[in-house]
């Protein structure tokens, strides 16, 4: 149907599946995004009016497969109306496409009617997105469900591909390492495992099911942690983990105490200059004027922290001795332990948090994001909650004034 295009064995059993919930858990790299455009591309062309929702983590993620089905469209003929704003949505006859993001709890989905859901990297999609309000879009119609993902440990992804395995006709089930795609250059699976550990290489090229020892945050406690809903209200704070080198830069923002918060914001960037780091960070720190900014000033921290106190004062710099790091790192780990912090599906912060590993060592332990895998997200959201008042002051009143917040002493 698609000129040139034809499966490997595993998109092929994918796509020969007739079951309402399919579960595909695959390496990187192994073909997931084609597939789900070939299996879109299909089901449009079908003729029937189905109304077809591919989701994914980000609104990047979705408008990748939602291009590449546009691109599979057209080269089978077809010639759909697009339009991309204010998101993507694609019409072809009676047929309907829409890629949506499932950020903000899916809101924007709610309350629709599809025949045909995809969710790509459904691991890193929330729970309750999927079953409040992606399955009863399917009620009515009696209409299948993809889930396609790399896995992020034993959360509720998991749990549907154990259903498939033993289940087989409601739901099927397949998992399948990045080398069954054989269009996947050995060389280049060789040089991402010399790249990683060889845990994190079982996960995200070996398609495994891993809650493996070392992992700091359990996936339970962060999956629990986006289902929070803890009001926005107390002292608002951030964290700031500059780029050194090759790295992001980071910036999380935090609203509340250590004994209840919610994260509001959370972003990184690339490849930027020292100046545009400054101006980009700033740029969100105007939106949301936290009252206490807390930055890493090991390496180049401090010309980065003495540009950003021009503006921002009160920011203050953190040295980041092991112990602190470490001290850093229980706090937020006890505050996701003990439900205390709300948190935002964002897919790279959850990459981050599910691959954050510690290492026994020679003095202790050695915390930080598995080789391969960037930490600054882990290391600003630790310091924004660092960073947070012990308890809610915000009702706090001495002689008719607001107290400001009292914030612990044994910062820096
Ligand atoms: N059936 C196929 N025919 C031709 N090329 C394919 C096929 N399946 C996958 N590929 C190629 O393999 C590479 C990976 O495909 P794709 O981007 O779909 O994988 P993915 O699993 O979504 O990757 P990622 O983990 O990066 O999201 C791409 O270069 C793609 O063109
Ligand atoms: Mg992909």
């Amino acid at each position: 149907m698609i000129a040139g295009w034809h499966p490997h064995p595993g998109q092929q059993a994918f796509l020969s599946s007739r079951a309402p919930v399919r579960v595909l858990a695959c390496g990187r790299r192994w073909g997931k995004t084609e597939v789900i455009a070939a299996e879109i591309t299909r089901t449009l062309l079908s003729g029937a009016p189905r109304q077809v929702l591919l989701v994914a983590p980000s609104q990047e993620q979705a408008l990748l497969g939602f291009e590449r089905a546009l691109e599979f469209l057209h080269r089978a003929g077809a010639r759909p109306t697009v339009r991309r704003t204010p998101a993507p949505t694609l019409t072809l006859g009676g047929a309907r496409l829409w890629a949506r993001s499932a950020a903000r709890g899916g809101m924007l989905l709610r309350g629709r009617k599809a025949h045909l859901i995809i969710v790509d990297e459904a691991a890193y999609v929330p729970e309750a997105v999927v079953s409040e309000v992606l399955v009863p879009m399917l009620a009515d119609t009696g209409g299948q469900l993809a889930l396609i993902s790399t896995p992020r440990g034993k959360n509720y992804f998991y749990r549907y591909y154990l259903q498939g395995q033993e289940d087989g006709i409601r739901i099927w089930s397949l998992r399948s390492p990045s080398w069954h795609n054989p269009l996947l250059s050995p060389t280049v699976l060789q040089m991402q495992a010399s790249m990683m550990t060889s845990r994190q290489f079982q996960i995200e090229y070996g398609a495994a099911f891993l809650d493996a020892e070392g992992q700091v945050f359990r996936t339970e406690w962060v999956d629990r942690a986006l289902l929070l809903r803890l009001p926005a209200e107390g002292w608002v704070v951030a964290g700031i983990d500059w780029a050194r080198y090759r790295d992001y830069t980071a910036l999380a923002v935090v609203q509340g105490a250590r004994e209840g918060a919610k994260l509001l914001a959370v972003r990184r960037w690339y490849g930027l200059s020292w100046a545009e780091q400054v101006g980009a960070v700033a740029a969100h720190l105007r939106l949301y004027a936290p009252a206490r900014i807390l930055c890493d000033r090991t390496g180049v921290g401090d010309p980065l922290l003495e540009t950003l106190q021009q503006e921002f004062p009160h920011a203050e710099g953190v040295a980041f001795t092991q112990t602190l790091k470490q001290s850093l790192i229980e706090n937020l780990a006890l505050m996701l332990e003990q439900g205390r912090l709300q948190l935002l599906p964002d897919p790279d912060l959850l990459r981050e948090l599910y691959h954050f590993e510690a290492t026994p060592t020679a003095r202790g332990v050695r915390l930080e994001g598995a080789t391969g895998v960037h930490d600054d997200l882990v290391i600003a959201l630790a310091l924004a909650a660092w960073a947070l008042p012990t308890t809610a002051t915000g009702a706090i009143r001495t002689s008719g004034a607001v107290r400001r917040p009292q914030f612990p002493q044994n910062v820096i």
